[in-house]
């Protein structure tokens, strides 16, 4: 029932995405010049809203664009209506529709949906990983100086010692391939599938961890903070890989080699 629901909701979203494709749709600006927000966001979360209110209705709800719906509930739905807005609103078709579920505080279920890619990524805790119902796994790579990997940047300039920018002059100066696609959960995804072998970010929001890092973890890899601890969607560092790197990419980001 509660996985039927998501899936229900996760594909009522990105049909809204399908619908303003043809780029007819009105953008404002959140905080900072380039932070958008577009009406197919607005459009994308009252339609998921619609099907989870129908389905459990006194289920807390945490969602990007309207902000929470506090229910006196174990079940806490996380939503990002569409990440990679940027890329959206481009006619980039790197982006998606990104639900979490929490039970009792613990992430248990999520679903990523890139409608444009063609691609539902789907995992429950202790039962695994699948995009479009085929179990996956991440990379068996073993080396960062081998690897290929993603990371983002916040949308206003982070000005700190060893921050995003310090990080990836770093690893490119070593002709380590870093890419930058501009969707968090894709990234997570895509790490999942192993594609990527690592990911880290310095400044992500619940909505767009939630999902993707319970996908990376069923599907085999390793979450955490920048200090190696349990990773919580509630704080901004992520480090998300195939778990074989997973201690070099620290030594990486805390430049400790
Ligand atoms: C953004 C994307 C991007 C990440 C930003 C997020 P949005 O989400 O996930 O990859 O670098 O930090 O805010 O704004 O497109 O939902
Ligand atoms: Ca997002
Ligand atoms: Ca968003």
């Amino acid at each position: 029932m509660l996985s039927n629901t998501l899936i229900e909701a996760i594909k009522a979203g990105a049909a809204e995405l399908q619908k303003f494709f043809t780029g007819d749709f009105k953008i404002s600006s959140k905080e900072g010049i380039n932070n958008l927000v577009t009406e197919a966001d607005h459009a994308s979360e009252t339609a998921i809203l619609k099907v989870i209110k129908e389905n459990f209705p006194g289920h807390h709800i945490l969602s990007e664009e309207i902000g929470e719906i506090v229910q006196d509930s174990t079940y806490k739905w996380i939503i990002d209506p569409i990440d990679g807005t940027v890329n959206f609103a481009h006619g980039i078709p790197i982006c998606c529709v990104s639900i979490g579920i929490e039970k009792d505080g613990e992430m248990v279920m999520g679903a990523v949906h890139a409608p444009y890619l063609n691609e539902l990524f789907f995992a429950e805790k202790g039962k695994g990983s699948t995009m479009n119902d085929k179990p996956i796994r991440v990379s068996n790579q073993v080396k960062v100086l081998n690897s290929c990997l993603v990371t983002g940047f916040p949308y206003t300039y982070l000005d700190m010692p060893n921050g995003p920018l310090e990080i990836f002059q770093k690893l490119i100066r070593e002709g380590i391939p870093v890419r930058r696609l501009g969707s968090a959960a894709i990234d997570l995804c895509w790490v999942a599938c192993g594609r990527f072998d690592g990911f880290y970010e310095h400044k992500l929001e619940a909505w767009d961890s939630a999902a993707g890092y319970l996908i990376v973890e069923e599907a085999g890899g390793k979450v955490t903070d920048f200090q190696g601890k349990k990773f919580s969607p509630y704080q901004h560092r992520i480090l998300a890989t195939n778990g074989k790197i997973h201690e070099e990419m620290l030594r990486w980001i805390n430049n400790e080699l």
